[in-house]
C-alpha cells in the first residue's frame, strides 16, 4: 500500500495477505516506488503514483494495481494488459462526495464564503452590509455539466432542490438522466453561452485535455461560475487565469489543478477563486467504501479466483 488508508480496507487485506503499509505521510519518488513494489503481488497504489510500462517491468511479480480512485488516467491500463497486469478503480464509492464537493465550490465560489469568512477573521467585519459580498444566487437558474456520468448525473439530480435548468454535455446521450431530471443535451458549444453553472465531470484522457481553453471560457457569461473536482488539466489554466483576472467569467471552484500540486502563478491571488486541495472523495464514508473496494478487488483477483466488476481490463481474464 503505498499510502496509509482507512482502517477497513487494510483489516480486510490482512485477512489474506501479509500487508506492508509505507507508512509516510508523503509520495515516494519514482525511484523508491519502483523499488518498493518489487516483491509484491499486489499494490494499492494513489493517483499520484504513475502505473505505467517502466513499473510493469520493475515489478514483474505484481499481478495486479488496485487504483485508490475512480479516475484512471495515470495507468496505461492498454500496458497494464500487455504485460497481463490487472488494474482496478473505485467507480460508486465517491459519487455522492465528488458531487457534494462540487456543489460546496458552487456555494463557495458564487457567494464568496471563503473571501468573507477570512474577512471576519480579519476583524474588518464592522457591521452587516448593505452592499458587501453581492453573489450570483443559484435557484432557478441555468446549470450546465460537462459529463454525465455517475457524478455528473448526481451532481444534476441534486439540483432539484433548486428547482433549476439542467443542461449537460457528454459523449453520450442518457436519456433517463434526461427523464428524470428534464436535462437538454447540448453541443459544448451551445451549452457554454447559455448556462449560469458550469460544473466538470468528465474524466480526463487525450481527448478531454483542454477541453475548455480561452476559446471556449470566452464564450460563457461573464456572470458565470466554473466548478472543476474532475481532473486540471481538462482545463487549460493558464486561460482560466486570464478569464478569470479580466473577469471574464464570475468565478471558479476548483478542487483540482493542472500541475498538482503545483498551481498556475497568480492564480490563487485572485479573489474571484476558491481553491481546495483534491478532497471531492475525502468523507470518512466514502474513503471507507473507497478501501473495501480496492481491498475487495485484490482478494477477488489474488485468492477468490474472480473478476471483480471494478476490474478495468477484464479482458485479460480471457
Ligand atoms: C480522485 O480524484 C479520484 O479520481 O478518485
Ligand atoms: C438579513 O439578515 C435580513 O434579516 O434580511
Amino acid at each position: 500500500m503505498t499510502r496509509p488508508i482507512m482502517e477497513a480496507g487494510i483489516e480486510l487485506l490482512r485477512e489474506h495477505f501479509e500487508v506492508v503499509v509505507q507508512p509516510e505521510e508523503r509520495d515516494l519518488s519514482r525511484e523508491e516506488f519502483l523499488e518498493a513494489i518489487k516483491g509484491f503481488d499486489g499494490v494499492l497504489s494513489m493517483l499520484t503514483n504513475r502505473i505505467d510500462e517502466e513499473v510493469f517491468k520493475a515489478a514483474p511479480r505484481v499481478k495486479v494495481f488496485a487504483n485508490y480512485a475512480v479516475g484512471y488516467n495515470n495507468v496505461d491500463v492498454d500496458m497494464a494488459s500487455y504485460y497481463d497486469v490487472a488494474i482496478t478503480n473505485t467507480p460508486d464509492a465517491l459519487t455522492l462526495a465528488t458531487a457534494e464537493l462540487a456543489w460546496g465550490l458552487l456555494f463557495a465560489a458564487g457567494r464568496h464564503i471563503v473571501a468573507s469568512d477570512r474577512y471576519t477573521r480579519d476583524g474588518r467585519f464592522l457591521g452587516w452590509d448593505p452592499l458587501g459580498f453581492l453573489g450570483q444566487s443559484v435557484s432557478g437558474k441555468k446549470l450546465g455539466i460537462i459529463g454525465a456520468g455517475r457524478i455528473g448525473q448526481a451532481f444534476g439530480r441534486m439540483a432539484r432542490g433548486f428547482n433549476m435548468e439542467l443542461y449537460y454535455n457528454s459523449p453520450h446521450r442518457k436519456l433517463e438522466f434526461e427523464r428524470s431530471t428534464g436535462a437538454k443535451y447540448e453541443d459544448l458549444f451551445d451549452l457554454l453561452p447559455k448556462v449560469d453553472f458550469l460544473a466538470v465531470h468528465c474524466p480526463y484522457s487525450m481527448h478531454t485535455h483542454h477541453l475548455l481553453g480561452e476559446r471556449e471560457l470566452s464564450l460563457m457569461k461573464s456572470s458565470s461560475v466554473l466548478i472543476n473536482t474532475a481532473r486540471g488539466a481538462i482545463i487549460d489554466e493558464a486561460a482560466l487565469y486570464e478569464a478569470l483576472k479580466n473577469k471574464r467569467i464570475y468565478g471558479a471552484g476548483l478542487d483540482v489543478f493542472e500541475k498538482e500540486p503545483e498551481i498556475y502563478p497568480g492564480l490563487l491571488d485572485l479573489d474571484n477563486v476558491v481553491a481546495s486541495s483534491h478532497i471531492g472523495s475525502a468523507t470518512y464514508e466514502s474513503r471507507e467504501d473507497m478501501s473495501l473496494l480496492a481491498a475487495g478487488s485484490i482478494v477477488d483477483i489474488l485468492i477468490n479466483n474472480k473478476v471483480p466488476s471494478n476490474c478495468l481490463n477484464k479482458e485479460i481474464f480471457g
